[in-house]
């Protein structure tokens, strides 16, 4: 079982800080991100939050999120901070009709669809997570399932919404053709996922269970051809593609208890980089 040392995110960050400034005009900016990482450096036997080391076993999904549904409400999440607002705007404006939440989770959309009227099927791989979006959205229907084979007739929805999901999957041409399927002619799919470059940069699907250990559910990169190759192979058009950016008020939450740390460190690595991709799709 891999174990990670939690002060090894924090000196890669000022590293980022470092690099995303070397070639600006302020040499100052490198220079305070290099002192950061020197200071860091030196300090990383002695201070606890640095030294920390845990086991952070990766973990399919099913069993990542049988552990992480205690939790998956309660502790913040700053991607949710990022990317709900985003989700929120595509879905305003879609008039009340059949709603389905794909890998809907503890309900998180699939609750906010039902505010809007919509009438609402959740489907998701996770029994323990659709336990959670049972209380939740107790007017929902919900099934287990996975995106590979929705439980849900050919073209019988108006609206769908798959959200974080999709980098739990090592290919996504099946699930958006899937998705696709379900779809009636004219209706709208909304996918939201982690931003590649976020995931590409240690960004990923760790957690913390209820039990206080930690885990981290299998994630792949899937870039802006991926989707744009999967888009058009099943015949769904791209009316939106949203990027949301990680702000200052996001980082203490990203870093958690590192972030005191180095605070300019995490703003200077991290403010302005895509945090979530949003793309609002309809089926032609
Ligand atoms: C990060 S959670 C997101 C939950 C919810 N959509 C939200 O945004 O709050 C990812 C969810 O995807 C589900 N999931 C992962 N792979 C899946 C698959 N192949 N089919 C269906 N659900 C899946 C997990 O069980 C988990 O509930």
């Amino acid at each position: 079982m891999s174990r990670i040392r939690f002060g090894h995110w924090l000196l890669g960050t000022a590293g980022m800080g470092a690099l995303r400034s070397w070639l600006g005009a302020d040499r100052t900016a490198v220079d305070a991100r290099i002192a950061d990482m020197e200071r860091l450096l030196r300090i990383r036997d002695e201070e606890p939050l640095l030294a920390l080391e845990l086991p952070v076993p990766e973990v399919d999904s099913v069993t990542g999120y049988a552990s992480w549904a205690d939790t998956y409400d309660v502790l913040p999440n700053p991607l949710i901070e990022v990317e709900e607002p985003a989700v929120r705007q595509l879905v305003t404006d879609a008039p009340p009709g059949r709603a389905l939440d794909a890998a809907c989770g503890t309900g998180r959309h699939a609750a906010f669809l039902a505010t809007r009227g919509h009438r609402v099927t959740g489907v998701d791989t996770s029994p323990a997570m659709l336990a959670r979006a049972r209380a939740r959205v107790p007017e929902a229907a919900l099934a287990v399932g996975s995106l590979a084979a929705l439980p849900i007739p050919t073209a019988s929805v108006d609206l769908a919404v798959c959200a974080l999901a999709l980098m739990h999957l090592p290919e996504i041409g099946p699930a958006i053709a899937e998705l696709r399927r379900v779809l009636r002619p004219g209706g709208r799919l909304i996918l939201s996922d982690l931003h590649p470059t976020t995931l590409t940069l240690g960004g990923g699907a760790l957690f913390q269970g209820a039990d206080g250990a930690f885990g981290r559910v299998s994630g792949w990169v899937h870039r802006h051809e991926d989707y744009v190759g999967a888009f058009t192979a099943t015949g769904l058009e791209i009316r939106a593609c949203v990027e949301p950016t990680w702000g200052e008020s996001e980082l203490p939450l990203l870093g958690g208890p590192l972030y005191a740390l180095a605070p300019e460190a995490v703003q200077a690595a991290f403010v302005g980089l895509p945090a979530a991709l949003v793309w609002g799709l309809v089926r032609s």
